[in-house]
């Protein structure tokens, strides 16, 4: 009997080491022979540890399961998938959570051994690299541009774009660095790809490398992923022993090498000009654009920075076609998004939807409400720099455009949930305080203006001359964004004005 638990970081802090070692156990006890996976989370978190046993007809999961639960399980016949305990989940696929989304980018997560180079190609794995070492550059550029891909970071930038400046640059040395700088609030979807289905990123990196003339890559991980650091290292040591990397690709004479650097720990750094500088081996700073990375990049060459998201796309793009991919979605956004559901939530975890679902569906048809069952008053869409929605605003479809027109944004799709016992001018002073802890300090708007923001927000909320402060917030906030260098300053004063938009009372309390 197959039976998996996975082994991802979130399946860790729930206890799977624990679960797998007492089925093992179980095992022997009862004398069974049985083959232990571990595979990647399914990205169902409430669920964790979720135990699968494979069975004639699918995959049956249980879970959240205990140490102490295994014996029970055992009892109730989880070898043979039986249904009677508490915490059957029935047929895998069939857990409505999963069976109502659109899973293109992680279609293999939780399916696959992350690292089994085998799983992968049995499961439509370097097809799409197979494709493009077949084809010219350019065309492998233009399928790209037809799936109609936007940078998954957040900016949204058309990928295929940003690929045909760095094809048209001309260069000797060209460059594909991955940003898993994963550092936005609530979110983890670039950690369960690099951790669930990693040959997925190596596969998108080399496909971006035979299509801009790239051959070295870089993984930017930020420190705090040690499980990931572990299988990224592993799955590109297997990918060239099988071939896939190195300097002659399934043996058509092309090169493309791939290596992890670990980042240290800033938020900033995840911003594509200062994580270039970070590569270098400098401080972390932000370099003024233009020159654009993809023209003056890394060690000054052009250079390709994508998300982790974005570049996982693109094995399904180059096997499926960029049609089959531009057929999901609504407007100018294309595909699909994974989504990741947190903070006060029944169900968090991964959800990949096509755009165009709206933000009250993912958060009572997939979230459940509320962990505390009490009210939902505000969610922050796209981490710390996002703007908090209040309900009117919860029927919005997940659009680039559509978000954009209300002053919020989709960012990487990190969407955390509060109750009713939130105070938002705590939020909004959080916002400020953030920007103070994380600003590079280059520029003044952002260094300066972040400090004074908590210094007005406490005189706002401590009841000193309210009006009058409440205005040199609006200009402050106006200031930032205007002024900032770079995002991280730009975008820090969203929070704050959806604040003070849609939550005024708590700023008169
Ligand atoms: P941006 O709009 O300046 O640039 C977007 C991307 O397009 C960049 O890679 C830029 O170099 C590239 N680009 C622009 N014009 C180009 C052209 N003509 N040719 C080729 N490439 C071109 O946005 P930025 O500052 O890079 O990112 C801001 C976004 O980052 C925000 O929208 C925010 O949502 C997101 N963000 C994501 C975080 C995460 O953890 N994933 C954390 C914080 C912010
Ligand atoms: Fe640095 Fe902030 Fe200016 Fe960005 S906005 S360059 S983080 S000081």
């Amino acid at each position: 009997t197959k039976i998996f638990v996975p082994s991802d970081t979130t399946a860790l802090a729930m206890g799977a080491d624990e679960v797998a070692a007492r089925i093992e156990a179980q095992a022997r006890k009862h004398g069974v022979e049985i083959e232990l996976v571990r595979n990647g989370s399914r990205g169902l978190f409430w669920l964790e540890p979720m135990v699968e046993v494979e069975t004639p007809a699918g995959r049956v999961a249980y879970g959240p399961v205990e140490e102490d639960d295994v014996e029970a399980l055992f009892d109730a016949g989880l070898l043979n998938g039986g249904t009677e305990h508490p915490l059957s989940q029935g047929l895998t696929e069939e857990i409505p959570y999963l069976k109502k989304q659109q899973r293109l980018t992680f279609a293999r997560a939780g399916i696959t051994d992350p690292l089994s180079i085998d799983d992968y190609r049995a499961h439509d794995g370097f097809k799409g690299l197979e494709n493009a070492l077949k084809r010219e550059p350019q065309a492998i550029v233009d399928e790209v541009k037809a799936s109609g891909l936007r940078g998954r970071g957040g900016a949204a930038f058309p990928t295929g774009i940003k690929w045909q400046t760095v094809l048209n640059a001309p260069a000797e040395q060209k460059y594909i660095v991955c940003n898993a700088d994963e550092g936005d609030s609530g979110t983890f979807a670039d950690r369960l790809v690099m951790e669930c289905d990693p040959y997925m990123l190596i596969e998108g990196m080399a496909i971006a490398g035979l299509a801009v003339g790239a051959t070295q890559g870089y993984i930017y991980l930020r420190s705090e992923y040690p499980v990931a650091h572990r299988i990224l290292n592993e799955a590109i040591a297997r990918a060239e022993a099988a071939g896939y990397l190195g300097d002659n690709i399934l043996g058509s004479g092309k090169r493309f090498d791939l290596e992890v650097r670990l980042g240290a720990g800033a938020y900033i750094c995840g911003e594509e000009t200062s994580l270039l500088e970070s590569l270098e081996g400098k401080r972390g700073l932000v370099r003024a654009k233009p020159p654009l990375p993809a023209i003056v990049g890394l060690f000054g060459q052009p250079t390709v920075v994508n998300n982790v998201l974005s570049l996982a796309a693109v094995p399904f793009i180059l096997d499926k076609g960029g049609e089959a991919y531009a057929e999901y979605g609504m407007g100018r956004s294309r595909g699909t998004l994974p989504l990741q559901l947190a903070g006060n939530v029944k169900r968090g975890g991964l959800i990949e939807l096509a755009f165009g679902t709206t933000l009250r569906a993912l958060m009572e048809d997939f979230g459940g409400g509320t962990f505390s069952g009490r009210a939902l008053r505000a969610v922050q869409v796209g981490g710390p720099l996002g703007a908090y929605l209040p309900e009117s605003q919860w029927d919005l479809p997940l659009d680039y455009e559509a978000f954009a027109a209300e002053g919020a944004v989709l960012g990487h799709g990190g969407v955390v949930m509060f109750d009713d016992t939130v105070d938002m001018a705590e939020q909004a002073r959080f916002s400020m305080e953030f920007c103070t802890v994380e600003s590079c300090g280059k520029c003044t708007p952002c260094r300066i203006g972040s400090t004074r923001g908590v210094e007005v927000i406490d005189r706002i909320r401590a009841g000193e001359n309210r009006d009058a402060n409440l205005e040199l917030l609006t200009d402050l906030c106006e200031t930032m964004v205007d002024g900032s260098l770079c995002a991280m300053g730009g975008m820090t004063p969203f929070p704050v004005q959806s604040v003070m938009k849609h939550f005024p009372e708590d700023l008169q309390r």
